[in-house]
């Protein structure tokens, strides 16, 4: 497995553990602090240098992190880069997808079995566990683990032992867990497809890594690094690069797929156009339809993103009544985007939204709230605590 040191220089990394371990070392500069850990993460947006200050930090410790984010908006890479950073560096990174593995076989990926073990095993093979031996184990999408497994990870994580398929002996763990998601894992607790014990075992740490929406000043330099990387890698007669009103315009793209479709389009992009620069008219008509769209699209005042929001979901942030912003209906709304959707989580949020609506008109006179949104009242109070929609101690209105 190569270690994701090998992608970075050996000085940027002298740079950022020298900074990590004594602050003094650091430059003035907040932003370029953070950024000079983290030189194989693009961006310098207000939220990207939140996410990074927060690896940075969360990679001195050896306590379990979760990383939640949309599906390509960089949660793997900043997987590694906390292990880069980490004490546990010179260790393996093993990553692990739950999701692609077939559940069947998922427990022995993780464990191990021995010979015998099952029809098929017919030697010993070591699990992740095993093979990330005092180093991390990055479990991807760890939304998608089966619940009986859920169980069995959370009693290795808490004893710190393992035991392999068919094998009696407990093995030490000294693995320090990474886990990532791309979904709301605290709906997923509340509708039981995801273990709360694991939930809070593995959320001790969170990192946040924010859409590229919402960090559209970065887009400019992935543009760049982008194409920089598709030029060097094809050799056409002549460089491509975009024109400044063709980067506009993508800018004001709400990129549903993230960072990965950023990355696609403008490989393909730069291989279609085969050198020389990149305008307007050639992308993608889909692309500018949706940006057309966004345009025409009508402001509304709601009290909850129609996206699922990582952010809002936490419960370190719960939703609160008031102090809402005006936005506007993405353009996707009611057409499934590319990368897909959690749509548990969607569908959450707009419940939520139209919930805080109702409270707001009503005064938060919940018996009035519940008429408005036909439901009874017992239902519309227990959705409102279960998901921490009002402030807990705030009475209701009603007479
Ligand atoms: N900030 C960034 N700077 C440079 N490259 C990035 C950045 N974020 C993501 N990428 C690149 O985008 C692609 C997708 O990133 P990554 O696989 O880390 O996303 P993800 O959140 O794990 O996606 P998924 O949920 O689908 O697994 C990768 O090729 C990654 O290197
Ligand atoms: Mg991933």
């Amino acid at each position: 497995m190569r270690s994701p040191d090998q992608r970075l220089t050996s000085e940027a990394k002298v740079t950022a553990q020298s900074m990590l371990l004594d602050p003094s070392n650091a430059s003035t500069n907040p932003v370029e602090n953070w950024r000079a850990c983290f030189p194989e993460i693009i961006g310098r947006s207000p939220a990207m240098i939140a996410a990074l200050e927060t690896a940075a930090k969360v990679a001195r410790s050896d306590s379990s992190v979760l990383i939640m984010g949309e599906s390509g908006s960089g949660k793997e890479l900043f997987a590694s880069a906390i292990h880069r950073l980490s004490h546990r560096s010179p260790q393996p990174y093993i990553p692990l997808n739950c999701a692609a593995i077939p559940e069947n076989l998922l427990e022995s990926e993780l464990f191990g079995h021995e010979r015998g073990a099952f029809t098929g095993a017919d030697k010993r093979r070591i699990g992740k566990f095993e093979a990330a031996s005092k180093g991390t184990l990055f479990l991807d999408e760890i939304g998608d683990m089966p619940l009986a497994l859920q169980s069995k990870l959370l009693r290795v994580l808490q004893d710190k032992k393992f035991a392999p398929l068919g094998g009696n002996d407990l093995k030490e763990a000294d693995v320090r867990v990474i886990a990532a998601t791309h979904m709301n894992l605290e709906a997923a607790v509340q509708r039981k497809s995801f273990r709360e014990d694991l939930f809070y075992r593995l959320n001790v740490l969170p990192v946040f890594v924010p859409s590229l929406r919402e960090r559209s000043e970065d887009i400019p330099q992935m543009l760049e690094h982008f194409t920089e990387i598709t030029n060097s890698n094809h050799s056409a007669p002549s460089v491509s690069f975009f024109t400044d009103a063709a980067i506009r315009m993508l800018c004001k793209y709400s990129w549903p797929g993230n960072v990965r479709q950023l990355q696609n389009l403008v490989e393909r992009m730069v291989v279609l156009k085969g050198g020389g620069a990149i305008s307007i008219d050639d992308i993608p008509s889909d692309i500018i339809r949706s940006i057309e769209g966004q345009k025409e699209q009508a402001i509304v005042s709601t009290g909850a993103d129609f996206q699922p929001n990582f952010q809002q979901a936490s419960s370190a942030m719960p939703l609160a009544i008031g102090g809402r912003k005006q936005i506007a209906i993405p353009d996707q709304f009611g057409v499934l985007p590319e990368a897909g959707i959690d749509l548990t989580s969607f569908i959450e949020g707009l419940e939520n939204g139209l919930i805080l609506q109702a409270l707001e008109r009503t005064n938060n006179n919940r018996n009035q709230a519940a008429k408005l949104l036909g439901l009874n009242r017992t239902t519309l109070v227990e959705r409102i605590k279960k998901r921490r929609l009002a402030v807990l101690n705030e009475p209701s209105k009603e007479l």
